[in-house]
């Protein structure tokens, strides 16, 4: 498996939380996009329809909820700017989340709404001090599947639930999760759901997953509504609006052809493998981390509990991160500094020897690598 990502050949990569590297199958499908692009016969439904089909897979939702969006942000805004926000209501999100959940929340305080941000302790979100900023006046709350820099896992489930019982739309930035932790939309009772593909899906930047309830695409309606939103499209000559009754009605214009096409090829290669299967060697690789860093009494901000977290760890040695992760990266070993920590992110083709390869490197400094030349 680890053949699929020629970069392995010169570098330990450690980083799906930050931007994949190409796979064989992302390459392919990128090639084939040049050969198709060559030709006038490209089947687009075909290629929408493969889209949807593999998305519902991986997300076991419905696939009228499914729409693509140009990254995790885009989905969310289309969710921030259309629904029917009334001066008064109020939304919930936390000081943690990485900022395409945060950032364009804000600007709702413009429409009256008042959005509560949770003060969290140490990046981590308790859930019980979440649900308590909700009331009566809450219109959706909105947390990461993952958060970016603790790596703690929320409980969808229970949150879901709590969603449901108060009428409150639950929005999801789930970039850090998707491809790494199995999900079920439906069962967690989810509205709203955004994930650009270039983490743990291995696509590429810009090709992103949106997905809506039933509940959602009832309430939330585009208020500017796009070209290809229509129930027919193709009807060129159609003068007025007919918004697809489906998540299609998010849609604006052309759809990102090679975009979809490399995802498409990412997600197949991963439910090929069984999600499963990668959730429980990710979470042996996690383990296998956590236990070095506790015996070595590093500082770790990754919750311990394994449901409590994916494919994040994140860390600090006794060094200066920055030195560490300039000596990581001298030795082609490559992970993210963030806040002022390491953080490491192993995926399916991973192995402990690449674990192994950041502590000898942090423990014993340049020399420690058992390849160093020197
Ligand atoms: C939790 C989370 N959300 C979103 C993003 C990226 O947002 P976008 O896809 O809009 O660029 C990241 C990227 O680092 C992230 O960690």
């Amino acid at each position: 498996m680890r053949q699929y990502f020629p970069i392995f050949d010169n570098a330990v990569f450690l980083n799906f939380a930050g931007v994949a590297p190409v796979s064989i199958p992302v390459r392919d499908a990128v090639i084939r996009w040049t050969e198709i692009g060559s030709k006038s016969d490209f089947d687009y439904n075909q290629l929408i329809s493969d889209a949807k089909y593999l998305y519902s897979k991986l997300l076991n939702g419905s696939i009228n909820g499914f729409f693509f969006t140009r990254n995790t942000t885009s989905g969310l805004q289309i969710f921030i700017q259309n629904f029917p926000w009334r001066s008064g209501d109020s939304v919930v999100i936390s000081d943690c989340e990485f900022p395409a959940n945060r950032l364009p929340w804000l600007g709702l305080k413009n429409q009256g709404v008042d959005v509560r941000v949770l003060k969290t302790k140490n990046m981590k979100i308790s859930l019980e001090e979440f649900i308590s900023l909700c009331d009566e006046t809450t219109k959706a709350v909105s947390v990461s599947f993952v958060q970016y820099l603790s790596g703690q896992r929320i409980d969808l489930m229970t949150l879901g639930k709590f969603c449901r019982e108060k009428n409150i739309m639950l929005v999801v930035d789930a970039i850090q999760g998707l491809g790494v932790v199995p999900i079920d939309v439906e069962e967690a009772g989810i509205d709203w759901l955004s994930a650009d593909g270039h983490k743990w899906l291995c696509g590429p930047e810009g090709a992103g997953i949106g997905w809506a309830s039933q509940r959602a695409m009832e309430i939330v309606k585009p208020k500017s509504s796009g070209w290809l939103a229509q129930k027919n499209p193709f009807n060129f000559e159609q003068f007025d609006c007919d918004l697809a009754l489906d998540a299609n009605m998010y849609l604006d214009g052309s759809i990102n052809v090679i975009g979809i096409m490399a995802l498409n090829a990412a997600i197949k290669m991963l439910l090929d493998i069984g999600i499963e299967v990668i959730y429980k060697k990710v979470l042996s690789l996690t383990d296998y981390a956590i236990n070095i860093i506790k015996q070595r009494d590093f500082l770790l901000l990754t919750p311990e509990r394994e449901l409590d977290r994916a494919g994040i760890v994140t860390f600090k040695s006794k060094n200066d991160p920055i030195i560490d992760f300039e000596t990581l990266k001298r030795q082609n070993i490559i992970c993210s500094l963030r806040g002022g920590y390491l953080r490491i992110s192993p995926h399916f083709v991973n192995v402990e020897g690449d674990i192994d390869q950041v502590f000898e490197v942090i423990i014993n400094g340049l020399k420690g690598r058992v390849s160093d030349p020197f």
